[in-house]
């Protein structure tokens, strides 16, 4: 039989629990301007994911709307089978296609055991909606990958 003091233990287990979610969230770069109200949010909507080296995250070409932060371990974005570019913990992937509703602009591949956070797009373009601060961050990634990719073609002509 489930008594009340058990239901409140448990629920004091859920707050505890998505407490140090919250507190593990403001850690996260691109999340670290959020106020608490919106972590508070988004521990409830964000899924936390673990993948083996060598797991897809993302599939150049393919219509997936997860918007991913890593959490702990390595990627590197690839495109026709070029590395493109290395992430590792607080980088984010997954943005062009939740943005401009297009598919995968690259592959995404855990170089290392990962932690991940996943974000469905309904939450991320809340989120992009809500937080001047986040999307400024998106933004200034946009912009040194587009300087990055400026800076590789140059160096080929
Ligand atoms: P998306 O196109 O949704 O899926 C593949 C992801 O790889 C892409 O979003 C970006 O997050 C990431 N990506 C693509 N090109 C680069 C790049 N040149 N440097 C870093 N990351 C990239």
């Amino acid at each position: 039989m489930v008594t009340a003091i058990d239901r409140e233990t448990r629920a004091w287990a859920v707050l505890e629990h998505r407490a140090e979610w919250v507190d593990a969230l403001r850690k996260v770069p691109i999340l670290a301007g959020l106020e608490t109200g919106q972590l508070n949010r988004i521990a409830g909507e964000v899924e936390k994911r673990k993948a083996g080296a060598g797991a897809v995250l993302a599939h150049q070409g393919r219509r997936e709307r997860e918007f991913i932060v890593i959490l702990d371990g390595t990627a590197r974005v690839e495109r026709d089978g070029k590395v493109l570019a290395h992430l590792r913990a607080g980088d984010f992937c997954g943005e062009l296609a939740l943005i401009d509703g297009g598919p995968r602009s690259a592959t995404v591949v855990a170089e290392s055991p990962s932690v991940l956070l996943v974000m469905k797009r309904g939450t991320f373009v809340r989120l992009l909606d809500s937080a001047p601060d986040l999307r400024k961050k998106i933004l200034v990634t946009l912009c040194q990958r587009l300087r990055d990719a400026d800076a590789t073609l140059a160096a080929l002509n």
